[in-house]
């Protein structure tokens, strides 16, 4: 931690995909570069607090101040977040975590065969929704939302269904918000919004970061 708005606070941030083996070499994996989250918890760490970042299989360098944890999958990330996240302050998921994994995972490499083949997926723990449903939660908890389609109720549904204080929806697709230097983010709380406009996810990372200081001050001071 450092000086300013957020000096003595404490933040665990996820960020990146998640690897999810078929095999000793192959993997369902996602796009995401892990960018995002890495500015987020740089932009946070520039702001004075004291840092977490729990990191997907990504190609980045740890941004100055910020405790790194690495990790494969999202079974992983899950447990590393758990470790960590007792008295913390705030949590900002922003890593893109498989929803599913393979039922199980092949101790050799899988053979190729001229039959078509099945892969059977099952449901990984929801880390957002943990954090979230936590008796002694931090005092603010940051979702993200990729969407290629209606941000708005999206949104809006996974911050109550998740109990978020914000949720910050990005729209993805092809050449957008995925694996790219650029985002735009619609910020959303229970009875605010904000449209932060396309510009580098350092610069947005900022602005996200002003927002979520604002929340805090204002939680402790009701
Ligand atoms: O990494 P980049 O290339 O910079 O791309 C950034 C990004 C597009 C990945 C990022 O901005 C983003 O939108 N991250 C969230 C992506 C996502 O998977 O969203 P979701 O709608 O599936 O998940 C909603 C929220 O729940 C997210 O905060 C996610 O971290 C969290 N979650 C989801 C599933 C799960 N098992 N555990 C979780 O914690």
């Amino acid at each position: 931690g450092g000086e300013g708005p957020l000096s003595g606070r404490r933040f665990v941030v996820t960020a990146g995909p998640t690897h999810e083996p078929l095999d000793p070499v192959r993997f369902i994996g996602n796009r995401s570069s892990g960018r995002m989250g890495f500015a987020v918890a740089a932009a946070l760490a520039e702001a004075g607090a004291e840092v977490d970042l729990v990191a997907g299989p990504v190609h980045l360098a740890t941004p100055h101040g910020v405790r790194r944890h690495d990790v494969g999958t999202a079974r992983e990330m899950h447990r590393a977040v758990m470790a960590c996240i007792d008295g913390a302050d705030g949590f900002v998921g922003v890593a893109a975590v498989a929803d599913y994994r393979p039922a199980s995972e092949a101790g050799d490499k899988i053979k190729k065969s001229a039959e078509s083949m099945a892969v059977e997926l099952v449901p990984n723990p929801d880390i957002l929704a943990d954090v979230a449903a936590r008796n002694d939660r931090p005092a603010v908890v940051v979702g993200f939302a990729a969407e290629t389609r209606d941000l708005e109720n999206a949104a809006r549904g996974k911050l109550e269904a998740k109990k978020l204080d914000l949720v910050a929806a990005n729209r993805v697709g092809k050449d957008l918000g995925f694996d790219s230097e650029d985002n735009a983010l619609e910020v959303f709380s229970a009875g605010r919004h904000w449209a932060l406009s396309p510009k580098a996810k350092t610069a947005l990372a900022r602005e996200l970061v002003a927002i979520i200081a604002e929340r805090m001050l204002e939680r402790e001071s009701r």
